[in-house]
């Protein structure tokens, strides 16, 4: 029998919303959960089959709600979870599903877990959080945000102990060691799946499972940490999927989807991210050919998760010296643009000069890399940042709706972080309402773009291969799925090119089918010269199983 792919999350599109900047319905200057249920129709149209929200839950918001100080509750400023479970309902009526961040390797500083640990040795939420009665040797070491953070350890005034922290000082790691701690995130867990989530990102997922000790920079792993939290919300809920945040070296990656994706069955492809970004700048398509080859083969049921941009910085420290430097120099030459020694704070459509043909062509390749995609709220319009905000803020500004105040965001004077107004990129030059008026905007592209990855399920979970197409500028790729077989081919260079991609083993009958390309080529019966225009591309389809 011939079947789409069995996992949801296998063909699914996500779309990361960051509530308090999408839609405020309430004028007070804040996009709150109600706003985004009004925009849900707009998700519809965009043709996404998933949201994921950014923290949602109360928050003194130090670090845009990745310091949560309740697990159980919506931030009052986004709304209730009354308006939590309206939301889930519109989004069922649509056929969406829905994802929420779980940000469980630390809590804010604020949680009353916290506040009652660091008062007295007897609390019950002391063994919560990992202490150490001096400073330990390792204190200034396995920084996440240089220049921003002075180190891994903190002294607290109140508890008189140093306590570990992987992120900010207002972000104290929970002590995962303790299963108390394990058996509490379990019931957080349990709560929203109840509550009808489909699953969740988890945040920092390599530093949650680490054992830490004051005396010794070296880390106990403990991945079944992992198959427990798997195994429970499976049960709960049993398509539930956890989408990892784990930017974790080649030789672990095996290690954190679980042999039998039964760890964390999804995780973004930070690796790949780079190489892509390295691909755009030389235009050449060997980082990405390389990437892919060099990447291990996965479970049947895992799937990578791949992205262009999302809500932090763009984290290039995977690329050698020399391959930065030309990353940089090409898409953020600018120190202001750059961030934590290692990034750009830059969004997609600026970093590409606003050239339509080239932003067209990089979300083309994500989505002919293996895995799902996810897409930040405002790429779909080619929105840009606002490099006046301090570090990752640069590339949180509010949805750009329509040329009207506060770009039909909120009607407050004053709103979360300024609207962008002016310039190339201010709302009243890109804004979804006119986008959607234009047949030629990148909206009422993307509009075309994603029905068509849907109809071919073999881009998310096909065996992949790479074609030696004997001209680095072009990448070919070939994926093979029971529904049928497709081509990619896609040219990272400015200049024309034609390709070979003959013969195709195993595809005897019928012509490959354009479903995609930048504009009309010749009929592709002929894969000895497959034409490509400079930043073009093209989707083949060589075979579709009948009734798939
Ligand atoms: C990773 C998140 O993506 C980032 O935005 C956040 O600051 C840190 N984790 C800390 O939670």
């Amino acid at each position: 029998m011939t079947r789409m792919p069995e996992r949801w999350y296998q063909h699914a599109v996500i779309y990361c919303i960051d509530v308090e900047t999408f839609q405020d319905s309430n004028g007070d200057g804040v996009g709150d959960l109600r706003g985004l249920t009004s925009r849900l129709d707009y998700l519809y149209r965009l043709g996404i089959s998933t949201i994921w929200l950014n923290p949602i839950h109360p928050t003194p918001n130090r670090d845009d709600g990745y310091d949560v100080s309740d697990y159980y509750g919506i931030d009052p400023r986004l709304g209730s979870l009354g308006d939590f479970v309206e939301l889930i309902h519109q989004c069922d009526n649509r056929g969406i599903r829905v994802m929420i961040d779980l940000v469980v390797n630390h809590t804010s500083d604020q949680h009353p877990w916290f506040q009652s640990a660091r008062q007295s040795e007897d609390s019950p939420y002391r063994d919560w959080y990992v202490w150490s009665p001096t400073e330990p040797p390792h204190a200034d070491e396995g920084i996440v945000f240089p220049g921003y953070q002075r180190g891994t350890w903190s002294y607290d005034e109140v508890a008189e102990l140093w306590y570990h922290h992987r992120f900010y000082k207002f972000q104290p790691d929970l002590n995962w060691n303790n299963p108390e701690v394990r058996e509490e995130i379990g019931l957080v867990v349990a709560f929203w799946l109840q509550m009808g989530v489909s699953g969740f990102r988890m945040d920092g997922a390599p530093f949650v499972i680490e054992e830490v000790h004051p005396d010794t920079a070296d880390r106990i792993m403990h991945y079944e940490w992992l198959n427990d939290l798997h195994d429970h919300m499976t049960w709960r809920r049993g398509d539930a999927v956890v989408l990892a945040e784990a930017n974790v070296p080649k030789d672990q990656i095996l290690e954190f989807f679980g042999p039998r994706a039964d760890r964390l069955p999804m995780m973004f492809n930070f690796a790949e991210n780079q190489q892509v970004f390295l691909a755009l700048a030389r235009e050449t398509a060997v980082p990405v050919q390389t990437a892919i080859q060099a990447s291990p083969e996965i479970p049947s049921g895992a799937s990578w998760a791949t992205f262009l941009r999302n809500h932090d910085e763009i984290d290039l420290s995977g690329l050698r010296d020399s391959e930065r430097a030309d990353v940089f120099a090409k898409f953020g030459p600018e120190k202001e643009m750059q961030l934590y020694d290692r990034g750009i704070r830059r969004r997609l459509a600026t970093m590409l000069g606003g050239d339509q043909r080239r932003i067209r062509l990089a979300y083309v390749l994500q989505f002919s890399l293996p895995g799902t995609p996810v897409i930040r709220y405002g790429e779909e319009i080619g929105m840009g940042e606002d490099l006046s905000l301090p570090q990752r803020d640069s590339i949180r500004t509010p949805m750009q709706w329509a040329d009207a105040p506060q770009g039909g965001f909120s009607t407050a004077a004053e709103t979360v972080r300024p609207v962008i107004a002016k310039g190339e990129f201010g709302y009243p030059t890109v804004n979804a309402r006119e986008q959607e008026q234009d047949p030629d905007s990148l909206l009422r592209w993307f509009y075309n773009v994603l029905p068509v990855l849907r109809q071919c399920p073999e881009f998310g979970s096909g065996t992949c291969s790479v074609l030696d197409t004997r001209d680095d500028r072009v990448l070919a790729l070939r994926y093979d799925c029971p529904t049928g077989s497709v081509l990619a081919a896609l040219n990272l260079s400015t200049e024309k090119a034609t390709v070979n991609l003959a013969p195709q083993p195993g595809i005897t009958d019928g012509f490959p089918i354009d479903v995609l390309s930048d504009q009309e080529y010749p009929p592709a019966d002929d894969l000895t010269k497959v034409e490509l225009d400079g930043s073009g591309y093209r989707w083949l389809r060589l075979t579709r199983t009948v009734g798939a």
